[in-house]
Formats: structure tokens, C-alpha cells, sequence
């Protein structure tokens, strides 16, 4: 087993990409500790994955410090917590936009502050294909998104020997777009499938397998991975 005896934390653990990461590396002999808002959903990933949930809010520094304090040191730690708002430049708020980087980038930093990470071990960062293939309506995200990819850069140097990587996924069907209309978010991904080179969309252990792959391997860090079936080459 890849993570035997080691202790992971998964920001974001309850849903979508960070859920799968967390029964990833529960199968792969790891200690895992999700955290994430909303308790109740928190209550039953962990239950179900057998994990330790501790609740935890990245747009405070309180939060993520007392998270921290809770877990003591650890051996790897990943990012999926992310809210996105976002909507036509010229006419999104101020308050959607702040809002975005709060959770998404600041969360990530506030996470990577407070971690005691053992040495050897990693951060992983998760971005988003947006960063190098904007779409109309989603600045903030495609510039949150790039500025993830250059700090998690720029903490593979500064945080060394903590190991410190950036995934970037294309499209994921996960819960995060279990806001728009059920007919609306299945035609987008049927035709997102039907577009790229691999004939699908991703699902969350597509992600987490990358990410599994930042923890076990030694030798990676300052590193960004675009998983998406191929979005960039079309
Ligand atoms: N799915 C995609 O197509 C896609 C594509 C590119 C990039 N990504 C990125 O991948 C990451 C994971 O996305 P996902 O699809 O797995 O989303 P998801 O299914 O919505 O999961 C997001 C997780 O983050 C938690 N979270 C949100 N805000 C938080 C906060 N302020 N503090 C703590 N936890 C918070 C959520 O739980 P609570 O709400 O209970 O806190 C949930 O556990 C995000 O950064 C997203 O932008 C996703």
C-alpha cells in the first residue's frame, strides 16, 4: 500500500474531488482527516470512509489554524475546498469576485500557513484547466486559478523539503454544479464529452489518482499536472 502509516488531510474531503481523494488514500493504508463546512454532510463522509472529520472554514484563519492544531503534524495534505461566484466582467460584484479568491486562493494560502507538514512530505493544490484556456464569464476563476499554479511554484521552493504540487483539472462531474438545472448541467457535460479526445468527462478518481501520485512520488514537486481528457489540445 502506497500511504501505509502515513496521515493525510483533505480540505474540501466531504464531496466531489477531495472525497475521492480521501478514499483513495484510505485504500492505500493512509490515517485521513477530511474537513470542510457543512457538518452533516462532513459526519457522513467520514463515517462512511471510517476518516476523522474535523469542520474547518478556509475563508478563516482561526479555522484553519485550530484545524491544524487539532491534527498536529502530518505527511500529506490536499486543497479541493473551492466556492466558486462568478459571472460577466464587466457586470459581477465585487463582493462574487472577492468571494472566490477568499475560499479558492486565499484558502489554499491559509492552508499552506498553518500545515505542519513532516519533511518528504506534500501540499497538493488543486487549480483548474481555466487557467490556460479562460471561457467568457469565468475570469476570476481562470486568474485564481493561475495564481494557485504559480504559488504552489513558488512553495515547492520556499517550503522545501515539504513537497509542493498543483493538479488542474478539465471538466469534473462532481457535486460542484449541483446548482444549475439538472437538464442544462447534463447537456453541458454530454457535450463537453462528446468534444474531447477521451469521449468523457472526469469523474473524481481520475483527480485523486494524480494527486495520490504527487503524495507517493519523492521526487515531484513544483509541479502542474493538467488532467482534463485532453481539453487542451482541442
Ligand atoms: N469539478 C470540476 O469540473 C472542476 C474543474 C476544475 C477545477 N475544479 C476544482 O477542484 C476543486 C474541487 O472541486 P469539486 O468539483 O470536488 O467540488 P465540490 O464537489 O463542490 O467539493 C468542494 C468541497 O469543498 C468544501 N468547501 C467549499 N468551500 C469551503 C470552505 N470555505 N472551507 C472549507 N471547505 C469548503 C465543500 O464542503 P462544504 O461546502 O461543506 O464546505 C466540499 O467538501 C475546486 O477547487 C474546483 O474549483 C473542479
Amino acid at each position: 500500500m502506497l500511504l501505509a502509516g502515513k496521515k493525510v488531510v483533505v480540505v474540501g474531503g466531504s464531496s466531489g474531488i477531495g472525497l475521492s481523494t480521501a478514499e483513495m488514500a484510505k485504500r492505500e493504508g493512509a490515517d485521513v482527516i477530511i474537513a470542510s463546512r457543512n457538518v452533516d454532510r462532513l459526519d457522513k463522509a467520514a463515517d462512511a470512509l471510517n476518516a476523522i472529520a474535523i469542520p474547518a472554514d478556509v475563508t478563516s484563519d482561526e479555522s484553519v489554524a485550530s484545524l491544524f492544531r487539532s491534527s498536529g503534524p502530518v505527511d500529506h495534505v490536499v486543497v479541493t475546498a473551492a466556492q466558486l461566484r462568478t459571472g460577466p466582467f464587466k457586470t459581477v460584484t465585487m463582493e462574487d469576485v472577492r468571494g472566490t479568491m477568499e475560499g479558492k486562493f486565499w484558502g489554499a494560502w491559509r492552508v499552506a500557513k498553518h500545515a505542519e507538514i513532516r519533511a518528504g512530505g506534500s501540499l497538493t493544490l488543486v487549480s483548474g484547466f481555466l487557467s490556460v484556456r479562460p471561457r467568457p464569464n469565468s475570469a476570476i476563476v481562470s486568474a485564481a486559478n493561475g495564481a494557485l499554479e504559480s504559488l504552489s511554484r513558488a512553495l515547492a521552493l520556499e517550503l522545501a523539503p515539504v513537497r509542493v504540487n498543483c493538479v488542474s483539472p478539465g471538466i469534473i462531474d462532481t457535486p460542484i454544479r449541483a446548482a444549475m438545472p439538472e437538464e442544462a448541467r447534463r447537456d453541458m457535460l454530454a457535450k463537453t464529452a462528446a468534444s474531447l479526445p477521451v469521449g468523457r468527462v472526469g469523474v473524481g478518481e481520475d483527480i485523486a489518482r494524480q494527486i495520490l501520485s504527487f503524495m507517493a512520488n519523492g521526487f515531484a514537486t513544483g509541479a502542474t499536472v493538467y488532467i482534463d481528457g485532453g481539453a487542451l489540445v482541442i
